[in-house]
């Protein structure tokens, strides 16, 4: 696909096909990903990628957390129901930083590297939906995987798109661009 096409086209998928991707739609998203560029070329990323019985795992104890909790903060509510669409999606991918300290520039190199696997797997066809609210939920994580000495960063779900959303609205190009 163009470039051009790509940009203009992608968008957050939150309906998804219950398919498998294939492993060379993976490696073509983390190929991508890991020739983002980064500050001091530091590349501070690491994907846990969930698929299978494991990605039922890893959805099943966020699931089982929120159930368990009386009240839930404005972001568990989202994550709730985030959850919906999470089931149909065959890929969940964590994002992590490997630096013990990050700077403003690394967590931008990580959005970067973000956006890279976003925009690759809309050029073959894939649904992405990148997902801050994730964030809520690193310490419960934590507690179940092997994260050591790494911070959470975001997530991002994929999977073949079940459905076609318009796209939303963005600031006129005279708003954000100021020639000097
Ligand atoms: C850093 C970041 C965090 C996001 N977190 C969430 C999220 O937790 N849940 C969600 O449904 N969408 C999330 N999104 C998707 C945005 O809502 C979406 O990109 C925005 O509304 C524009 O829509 P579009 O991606 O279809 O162009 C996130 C996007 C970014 C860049």
């Amino acid at each position: 696909m163009e470039l051009e096409s790509v940009i203009k086209n992608r968008r957050s998928i939150r309906k998804f096909k219950n398919e498998s991707l294939k492993q060379e739609e993976l490696n073509y998203i983390f190929e991508c990903a890991r020739l983002a560029p980064s500050a001091h070329n530091r590349q501070p990323w690491k994907y846990l990628v969930f698929t299978g019985d494991e990605k039922c795992k890893l959805e099943g104890l966020i699931s089982d957390y929120l159930t368990n909790k009386i009240e839930l903060s404005y972001h568990e509510k989202i994550m709730r129901n985030c959850l919906k669409f999470i089931k149909d999606a065959p890929v969940f991918t964590l994002v992590y930083s490997t630096l013990e300290e990050n700077t403003l520039n690394d967590y931008i190199s990580l959005g970067a590297s973000i956006e890279h696997i976003c925009l690759s797997a809309k050029d073959i066809g894939v649904g992405s939906l990148w997902l801050g609210v994730i964030l809520e939920f690193e310490e419960i994580i934590a507690k179940n995987y092997n994260v050591d000495n790494m911070k959470l960063i975001s997530a991002v779900i994929l999977g073949y798109p079940d459905e076609e959303p318009a796209s939303r609205p963005r600031k006129d190009i005279s708003e954000i661009v100021e020639y000097i």
